[in-house]
């Protein structure tokens, strides 16, 4: 979760708790990112992994880009700054892969797009497993064909930016559960879920819809190791839907509806990065003044499960309540308690899924462990 609810200290008390907790690297330098590695590394010697942006196609279409920052000039004196500079910038893409080449981390996983082949290769090289995040099952084919040893399978719901390799295409994006049956019809990789998997049954959900593993990005973030913004915070635990929006950084992304969402949602071209630079500015000085209503407030959907509780314990609790709902499915039990109960019934038929003492799941299926 780049741009400030990752920390070094979220992935380590994630991976401590037996899940895999993961550097953010998006928005950071390539030596911010080494040091967020050496921070995990200080505090704890499981298993954590590094997910980075993949370049995109570099060209936005210029007239709609200056028709957009004209649209932002009236932010940009409510909040008595000036805009950003509307550029294109590649994320340190090629300095982050020199220094992951040699850090030997768990997992390195890719968003918005697809590496070459030759780029997961050297990965793999030094001892990571790759993982593609996809959005549809095209998008899964070019992941398998490039060798990615897992994907992670990216549904509508999910809080934050889409993966969509091509931002431009706006597809109407698929539902995780559908998106994981479809792409299985594709793939025989291993699949981690992901989006509005914020409780223990929505975790078995997933797995009992053939996902390896779940990812969860929400239900981490009223957690005090996270870094997410006190408005946020206060935003998050209230009952506002979410949207997609392409008005914050120019990419479709899910966040609590606000007004700068609603005034300028519909205007924004996809023009990634480049209109994240260019709101940049108003965002930082509204996340000053405590203005929930001038910068994103990225989260999925189910953001109203989210718990105010130590990461290592809302991890444990997924997987304890997953425990729980699986076994309560079986039993062929319906009703409200599930989820809600801390202990399984007795009679009930123990299914096995991954817990706080497995390695990372795509690691299991392949029969080794990850490097530490
Ligand atoms: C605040 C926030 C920041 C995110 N940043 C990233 C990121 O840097 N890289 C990435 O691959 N996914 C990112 N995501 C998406 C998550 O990886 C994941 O798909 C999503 O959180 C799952 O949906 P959920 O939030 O409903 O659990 C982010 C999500 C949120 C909420």
């Amino acid at each position: 979760m780049a741009g400030g609810p990752s920390t070094p200290a979220l992935a380590a008390a994630v991976s401590e708790a037996g899940g895999l907790g993961f550097v953010a690297a998006g928005y950071r330098t390539a030596e911010q990112m080494a040091s967020d590695i050496e921070e995990v590394r200080a505090c704890t010697s499981a298993p954590v992994g590094v997910n980075l942006f993949v370049p995109g196609p570099g060209a936005a279409d210029g007239d709609a880009l200056a028709a957009y920052a004209r649209e932002l000039e009236p932010e940009a004196s409510r909040y008595g700054t000036p805009l950003g500079p509307a550029h294109d910038d590649d994320d340190g893409w090629g300095a982050k892969l020199a220094v992951l080449r040699f850090a030997g981390v768990a997992v390195v996983s890719f968003t918005f797009g697809c590496p070459e082949a030759g780029v997961l290769e050297k990965l793999r090289g030094a001892g990571s497993e790759v993982w593609v995040t996809v959005t549809s099952p095209g998008e899964a084919r070019v992941g398998a064909q490039a060798g990615a040893d897992a994907l992670v399978v990216q549904g509508i719901e999910a809080g934050g930016h889409q993966s969509t390799f091509d931002d431009r295409a706006d597809p109407e994006g698929f539902g995780v559960l559908a998106l994981l049956r479809v792409t299985r019809a594709v793939t025989e990789l291993p699949l981690i879920a992901a989006g509005g998997l914020t409780d223990g049954p929505a975790v078995a959900a997933v797995l009992a819809a053939g996902a390896a593993a779940a990812q969860v990005g929400t239900a981490l973030m009223l957690s005090p190791e996270a870094g997410t913004d006190p408005a946020q915070r206060e935003a998050l635990a209230g009952e506002d839907e979410t949207a997609l929006t392409r008005a914050f950084s120019g990419r479709r992304a899910r966040g609590l509806r606000n007004r700068f969402m609603a005034e300028h949602g519909t205007s924004a071209p996809s023009a990634y990065p480049h209109i994240h630079h260019l709101t940049s500015p108003v965002r930082a000085e509204a996340r000053k003044r405590g203005d929930a209503d001038g910068f994103n407030l990225w989260a999925g959907q189910a953001h109203g499960l989210a718990r105010a509780a130590p990461a290592g314990e809302i991890v444990r609790g997924l997987h304890r309540d997953a425990r729980a709902a699986l076994q309560a499915a079986l039993a062929g039990r319906v009703g409200p308690e599930v989820g809600r109960e801390d202990e399984p019934r007795p009679h009930a038929p123990s299914p096995e899924i991954g817990g706080p003492a497995d390695p990372p799941a795509a690691a299991r299926h392949h029969g080794r462990s990850p490097s530490r």
